[in-house]
């Protein structure tokens, strides 16, 4: 959650810093600081609220200086406050540290540095980490970091100054993100790629346990034991302006409208149009690993786990092998069942959500097969699974997720079918029907957007209700938990999904008059059934807003409003109606004036517990 930049080389480094926190404000966050290393020494400003809290500061008070480390602050120990705020420093401030993770043991390590004569200023678990450097502090920096983090135990990603080395940025990182940018005139480290895009595309992706050692000429990376690291430069594909709003209100809007080209980027070189076979030579699933394989967990967090729900349907429908879907954080901790056997599939956009990591590492110490599905390249989560399939949705930099759970779906149709034509469940006949259709997705959603203005209008409609009801039986009730989600994260409204033929065993009697119900009706199969749960609601006081597909226009009889679907095959409709979903959310947002991108309380990547 909390967002890192630091910068050493030719330049002024406190702007340079600030706009890359401003890179990195949709990761959430309620205060910031600085800290610039000069001939005097290291000057810190940190304070509570907005980035732009902390430029007034510095506009006051400019502290020059080419060496520097600054931070974004979302709170877990410790209320929002200046005190609280990132850099820490040590008491004769010759050291300065921002962090980002949780130091576990921080409070024993507390005591014992109280016991020590050290004193705290802060509440939060990261003042330790300046203080142990101060006691391990002998001269070298980097022998001081190390055997700093040799006490820490918990996720770390940490950036550090120190008054008697002014050359130097150190960084360390462990299970919290952290990149280091190979500048022309500088070099740097952050939590996250944007924050470093406009300056360089070369990056070094440091792994856990690994010590970077940055001047302006020079970076070396080293493990604990001093030993040195060779790395590969990573270059970032992604240009500066795909990481900006393009012209949109919201990154949100931008990103909903972008999703016809990521299902098409998704499925490239995946999927061909003359092609019989899926090309998924990333995550080794052939029939042998296959025949070995005799259960299949599915395992994310928030909209990455609604994918979970559709691919457990999709998975058992079409391959026949039980899947469990589970949400991260009850995963990690019910000791389940897993062997080599096991296949344990995680689901991730940022790949850094810590409750997901910990259930792959968990999976992992098990001996389970691991595949990953996540949108950040090089992403921890990524570098840990076994195989990993990159959903191509490009950054997505709205806190409620939208392009990459359309990316996560079309992942899941994809190794969905896959599973099944190793298993021989698919005919050619039923493949070149699953081809074709998964194929048009792209242009279904282009369809589905040019009724963006109508859904609009629904959206200024319904925009004050209080509770809503998604309900859906099948992949429409996987799709509803979505819609619900979405509404929820945005428009602070609340809602709840549910099972469309369970309302009647309690919920029910939450329906009363104007009670808004969205209905998915999209599955054919099932149409009728979601039809009668519609006409139970409605009889009950509920207004109607149905989602379903073109040529049902029977629902008029009982919807108030309905959003009509391409027809595409029932199997595919949950992607298609999820876009209707995230518009509804979307304009209710901000129609009711919400901050859309960065709502309350909630953060793009929770890399903590
Ligand atoms: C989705 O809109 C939310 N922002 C949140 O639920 C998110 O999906 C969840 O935190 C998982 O994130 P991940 O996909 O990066 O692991």
């Amino acid at each position: 959650m909390c967002g890192i930049v630091g910068y050493v080389g030719k330049k002024q480094a406190d702007s340079i810093l600030i706009e890359g926190l401003k890179k990195l404000e949709y990761r959430g966050y309620d205060s910031s600081g600085i800290a610039i290393h000069n001939l005097s020494g290291i000057k810190i400003i940190k304070t509570n609220g907005r980035i732009k809290n902390l430029e007034q500061r510095i506009s006051e008070k400019r502290i020059e200086g080419c060496l520097g480390i600054a931070h974004t602050r979302w709170a877990t120990h410790g209320k929002p406050s200046d005190e609280n705020s990132h850099p820490h420093s040590n008491k004769s401030s010759t050291i300065a540290v921002v962090h980002n993770g949780i130091i576990e043991n921080y409070m024993e390590l507390k005591e014992k540095l109280k016991e020590q004569g050290y004193e705290f200023i802060s509440e939060t678990d990261t003042e330790v980490v300046a203080h142990l450097l101060d006691l391990h502090y002998k001269g070298n920096i980097v022998d001081a970091l190390i055997g700093t983090i040799k006490e820490l135990k918990g996720s770390y990603a940490l950036g550090v100054l120190c008054k008697d080395e002014p050359d130097k940025l150190i960084s360390v990182r462990k299970d919290s993100p952290l990149i280091i940018g190979i500048g022309k005139e500088g070099n740097f480290i952050a939590s996250d790629i944007p924050a470093v895009l406009e300056h360089t595309k070369d990056l070094y992706l440091l792994s856990d346990n690994e010590i970077a050692i940055i001047t302006e000429q020079n970076i070396e990376i080293i493990d604990i034991n001093k030993n040195k690291v060779d790395k590969e430069i990573f270059k970032v594909t992604w240009d500066l302006v795909s990481a900006e709003k393009a012209g949109y209100e919201h990154f949100m809007l931008k990103e909903i409208e972008e999703q016809p080209k990521v299902v098409k980027d998704t499925l490239y070189q995946r999927l061909k149009p003359d092609s019989n076979k899926i090309n998924l030579d990333e995550i080794n699933l052939d029939k042998e690993v296959l025949d070995k394989i005799n259960k299949i967990y599915m395992v994310a967090c928030g909209t990455a786990y609604n994918v979970v729900v559709v691919g457990k349907y999709l998975i058992e429908r079409l391959a026949r092998i039980p899947v469990v879907a589970e949400v991260a954080s009850e995963f990690r901790y019910r000791d389940p069942i897993i062997d080599s056997d096991t296949l344990v599939i995680v689901i991730s956009q940022s790949g850094e959500t810590a409750d997901t990591l910990a259930a792959l590492r968990l999976a992992k110490e098990h001996g389970a097969r691991t595949i990953g599905i996540v949108n950040v390249v090089g992403s921890t989560i990524a570098r840990e699974c076994d195989d990993i399939f990159y959903t191509l949705a490009g950054p997505e930099i709205a806190v409620a997720s939208t392009k990459a759970y359309s990316a996560q779906l079309i992942a899941m149709y994809l190794v969905s079918c896959y599973i099944a034509m190793q298993k021989g469940y698919i005919s050619d006949e039923e493949f070149t029907m699953f081809r074709n259709s998964l194929l048009n997705i792209s242009d279904n959603i282009k369809q589905i957007l040019k009724d963006e203005n109508k859904i609009k209008e629904i959206s200024n409609k319904y925009k004050e209700c209080s509770n809503v009801f998604y309900i859906g039986r099948g992949l429409d009730y996987a799709v509803a938990k979505e819609g619900s989600l979405k509404l929820k994260e945005i428009t602070y409204i609340h809602s709840e999904a549910y099972e469309a033929g369970e309302l009647k065993h309690g919920p029910i009697a939450l329906i009363h008059d104007n009670t808004l119900v969205v209905g998915i009706a999209t599955d054919e199969n099932l149409f009728e059934k979601t039809m009668n749960n519609l006409k139970e609601v409605k009889a009950r006081g509920a207004k109607i807003l149905a989602i379903t597909i073109l040529g049902k226009e029977e629902i008029m009889d009982v919807a108030d409003d309905v959003i009509y679907l391409p027809k595409t095959e029932w199997i595919f409709t949950s992607i298609l109606a999820n876009i209707p979903q995230q518009l509804i959310a979307y304009y209710m947002s901000v129609l009711l004036g919400h901050d859309v991108d960065k709502p309350r309380n909630l953060a793009k990547s929770v890399t903590v517990e």
